[in-house]
């Protein structure tokens, strides 16, 4: 009796085992099939401590969540899968369905994109907002799709700063003679600081700490998030606060693998993306602005913040660059520009 009583436990426990092992349930109690479950591999180049690290990781929690466990967003940090100068590529092949680049490395497909590369183009967030939320964000989506790349939104990061191990930068003469690291597939980026006196090397985000430390270039621009994040502030002893050039993100998913969604998860990524893309914004301005008390109280850095006497000079050398990058990127989404910002004049 005993015995019958043992293995019909046995066997109630095995079921138990093998019926709860099978269940993939979604937070929301909808079980998944598992060969209906899709996988959206997300693939980024900064640490997670970051406005796009940070919400890479809530739309992934959000999109999992919302379609009770039909979609799994995978996010991958820090180059781990791919890095500047692989990533776009991985993503029209299909390895991987969301990438974020800067918009300054969609250059290499479509040279309009250089436009938001112009030194002294925006003067805030407000304005780059209305830039990349109206006609000029259109103008520039409409360049990827014959690419296999659908956009989903434009993420911030903020205004760049540079920093540079040799001296303080205060006026453009003092950039003679230094290399400094430019992000990939920008020629506006690299003609920025030749227009200084200074040299450009393009180089992808994963390798700059240790060309910084190793002295193989001089210095680098970049937002106080990835100067702080990245360490670069631990190498670099001088930084100018510029805002001399804003650098912010595309979302971007695989064409045909957006297009192969059913219609229904389609809706929950966009409209999660929409709600992600509005809280990534105000964490971003929060996130630069804790970044650079961190490096000022580290007591690594010389800080100087450019007056506006200062900053009018780096613009009237820096101006030419509009004129230069005219037949480039193209003169409507120039003049959009400048209309946007309520001046004709080009970096003013
Ligand atoms: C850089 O290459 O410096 C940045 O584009 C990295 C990033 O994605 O913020």
């Amino acid at each position: 009796m005993l015995d019958w009583a043992k293995k019909w436990l046995l066997f109630f426990m095995a079921v138990v085992l093998i019926t709860t092992g099978c269940d993939r349930r979604g937070p929301d109690g909808e079980q998944v099939d598992p060969r209906e479950k899709i996988v959206i591999k997300f693939s980024h180049v900064v640490a997670e401590d970051t406005p796009k690290g940070q919400a890479a990781r809530r739309f992934a929690r959000l999109v999992q969540e919302r379609t009770g466990g039909r979609v799994e967003v995978q996010v991958f940090p820090n180059s781990v899968l791919y890095k500047d100068g692989e990533e776009l590529d991985a993503l029209q092949k299909g390895a991987v369905q969301i990438i974020a680049p800067t918009t300054s490395k969609l250059s290499s497909l479509a040279p309009q994109w250089q436009l938001l590369d112009l030194p002294y183009l925006f003067e805030n967030e407000e304005q780059v907002h209305r830039a990349l939320d109206g006609e000029i964000g259109k103008k520039l989506f409409a360049t990827l799709e014959p690419h296999n790349i659908h956009p989903l939104a434009f993420w911030d990061n903020g205004f760049k700063q540079i920093t540079n191990s040799k001296r303080p930068l205060v006026h453009p003469r003092d950039f003679a003679g230094l290399t400094f690291r430019v992000m990939i597939n920008s020629q506006v980026l690299e003609e920025q600081f030749r227009s200084l006196g200074a040299n450009a090397t393009q180089m992808p985000f994963s390798d700059v700490y240790g060309a910084l430390s190793g002295n193989q270039v001089d210095g680098q621009e970049n937002t106080m998030s990835n100067i702080y994040s990245q360490r670069f502030y631990q190498v670099q002893p001088y930084m100018t606060v510029s805002n001399h050039g804003y650098m912010g993100y595309v979302v971007l998913i695989n064409a045909t693998f957006w297009h192969s969604l059913p219609p229904d998860i389609r809706e929950i990524i966009e409209e999660t993306m929409a709600e992600v893309t509005r809280w990534e914004r105000e964490q971003a301005a929060h996130i630069n602005d804790k970044n650079f008390r961190q490096i000022k109280e580290s007591g690594k850095v010389q800080v100087h913040i450019l007056t506006a006497e200062e900053r009018a000079e780096w613009q009237a050398a820096l101006e030419p660059l509009y004129e230069q990058f005219r037949p480039v990127i193209g003169a409507e989404l120039l003049e959009e520009a400048f209309r946007l910002k309520g001046s004709r004049a080009a970096g003013s």
